[in-house]
């Protein structure tokens, strides 16, 4: 569907000629843009995040890299944008994060702070997949988007199911930060839209229809 997305060009040539509305051009110009530079890989099986990226091992050339899973949205603020901005002030990989309520962090990626390093940016001392709430060190989430370093291939490639049985990355980040490898979690200041549940997908779609 999303390959579609961008390989629908009769489609779009229709609307334009039958709507004349300048917006859809603008899109569709967007559209021709980005589908030059975009590569797909296929994940045939959900088999969890870690091995989705792992598909991606041979694209990859630069030592870090920027990963977004599409049903956290951020919006009204670059996320990515800060991000970059925290991960070459402190040469570390950072993830975006948020404070969660207590009785739904088994829904997420937790982790325990080592150190504040300013107002919105955390060390991270150990991150959790998805916790019970006794085993959760915090109520603090990791939000679907990272800058990961290169070398997380090589632990995801080694990397054994967890939990549900799939591979996730927070374990690979976890085996990285274990071995000393700076990881920060960046408070971030956009509106965060959680795609990821029916209730949540309604209400960010009634939100982005009023931006
Ligand atoms: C994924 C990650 C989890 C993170 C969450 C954010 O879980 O595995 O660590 O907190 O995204 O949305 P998923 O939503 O795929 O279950």
């Amino acid at each position: 569907m999303i390959k579609k997305y961008f390989y629908n060009d009769n489609f779009y040539k229709k609307i334009i000629k039958k709507k004349k509305d300048p917006r859809t051009l603008k899109e569709y110009k967007k559209i021709l843009k980005y589908k030059k530079i975009i590569k797909f890989v296929y994940q045939n099986k959900p088999l969890g995040t870690g091995d989705a990226v792992l598909k991606t091992k041979n694209i990859i050339k630069d030592k870090f890299f920027l990963m977004l899973l599409p049903d956290d949205l951020i919006v009204k603020k670059n996320c990515s944008k800060s991000m970059i901005q925290i991960h070459k002030k402190y040469k570390a990989s950072v993830m975006a994060s948020m404070n969660v309520s207590k009785k739904t962090v088994s829904r997420w990626g937790i982790y325990k702070l080592k150190k504040k390093m300013d107002k919105n940016n955390f060390l991270i001392e150990d991150v959790i997949e998805k916790p019970s709430i006794k085993e959760a060190p915090s109520n603090k989430a990791v939000i679907g988007r990272y800058i990961l370093p290169k070398k997380i291939f090589a632990k995801l490639l080694s990397q054994k199911p967890g939990k549900g049985g799939e591979i996730h990355i927070t374990d690979s980040i976890q085996t990285l930060i274990k071995e000393n490898q700076k990881f920060i979690a960046h408070n971030f200041s956009g509106k965060y839209l959680d795609c990821g549940s029916m209730n949540g997908y309604i209400k960010s779609a009634i939100e982005i229809s009023k931006l």
